[in-house]
């Protein structure tokens, strides 16, 4: 099982009470008056108990496959439990063994920009950072921090766009060019009860593909003690939002991201799901703190 556990000591920012509109909230509604905030957005706004902790839960990191960071975590056992077949998803498939998961980092938030603003997110600023946020001595954090920094330095992919953000404000300026106009929507998978390894799913109709235009950016999160998002176009790969329900009558909307070409990823990682075309597209889901992006339709 990969979950491990790191500390990151954080600013105190001031507390929102949760039935106050947060600034943020509206920020969002005057930016973007015909968009719906999805959830992966509202918690890091209201992230409910706020304490000093950011707990990774799961490194989703796909998008690492054509860059050498944090790699060693991704074995076969967790790799096998993350991706699918492109042809098992049809309504009416079962899947087996895929394992759903809500958030991949809990306990960081947003921070306004001008806060966020106020220090330079680069490797080469490292040791501001780490004093800024107190998290000199923990070396695993140190460590993430490190890999946080990096992912965001890598050059983007042939083909893609890339940024990173520290802040909603800035998330949402760069998800606009990226895209062109700030007519956008932005979805994220809906999990309201825990899900297990264990379970069954029904795939149920109907598979929605998302954006005929295929103008999409998705964003991460990543470990950092102030909410930042790694975020990307994605001409290589097609979204589709899935209901699934367990056998358990347990209910997911799940997005979907299948990548048609796999010659990108690292051969360990064919290796461990033992593919041997390159023809057979694959997937996986995204958690509910991951983000689509893409055009009002
Ligand atoms: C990957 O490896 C290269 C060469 O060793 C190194 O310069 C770079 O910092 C590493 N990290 C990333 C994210 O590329
Ligand atoms: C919201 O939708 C309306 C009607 O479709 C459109 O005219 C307007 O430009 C949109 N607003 C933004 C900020 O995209
Ligand atoms: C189904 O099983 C999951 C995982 O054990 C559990 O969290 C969930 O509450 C169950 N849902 C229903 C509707 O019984
Ligand atoms: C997932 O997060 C949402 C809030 O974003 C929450 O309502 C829901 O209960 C969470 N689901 C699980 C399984 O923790």
């Amino acid at each position: 099982m990969l979950r491990f556990f790191l500390v990151l000591l954080l600013v105190v920012a001031a507390v929102q009470a949760d039935n106050d509109v947060s600034p943020l909230e509206d920020y969002w509604r005057s930016v973007l008056p015909n968009a719906t905030m999805p959830r992966a957005i509202h918690d890091l706004i209201y992230p409910g108990h706020r304490n000093n902790r950011v707990t990774i839960q799961e490194c989703v990191v796909f998008y690492y496959v054509s860059s050498n960071i944090s790699s060693q975590h991704l074995t076969p056992g967790y790799l096998q439990s993350k991706i699918f077949f492109m042809k098992d998803l049809y309504p009416g498939a079962q899947l087996k063994g895929v394992h759903l998961i809500n958030r991949t980092i809990i306990g960081n938030f947003f921070v306004p920009r001008t806060e966020a603003d106020a220090i330079t997110f680069t490797s080469k600023n490292l040791p501001k950072i780490l004093e800024h946020f107190s998290m000199t001595s923990d070396s695993k954090a140190v460590k993430l921090m490190e890999d946080t920094l990096n992912s965001c330095e890598v050059p983007p992919l042939k083909g893609e766009k890339k940024f990173c953000s520290t802040s909603l404000e800035s998330l949402i300026d760069g998800v606009s060019s990226l895209l062109g106009t700030r007519d956008i929507q932005a979805i994220s998978t809906i999990i309201n009860e825990p899900q297990d390894e264990k379970m069954v799913y029904n795939v149920v109709a109907p598979i929605k593909k998302v954006s005929e235009q295929e103008k999409l950016v998705l964003c991460h999160p990543q470990p950092s003690p102030q909410a930042m998002h790694y975020c990307h176009t994605s001409s290589l790969y097609k979204v589709y939002i899935v209901p699934l329900v367990g056998n358990n009558g347990s209910m997911v909307n799940a997005i979907a991201v299948c990548h048609h070409d796999i010659k990108n990823f690292k051969p360990f990682i064919l290796e461990a799901l033992n593919i041997k075309s390159y023809n057979e597209p694959i997937c996986h889901f995204l958690s509910g703190d991951q983000l689509v992006w893409f055009l009002n339709q």
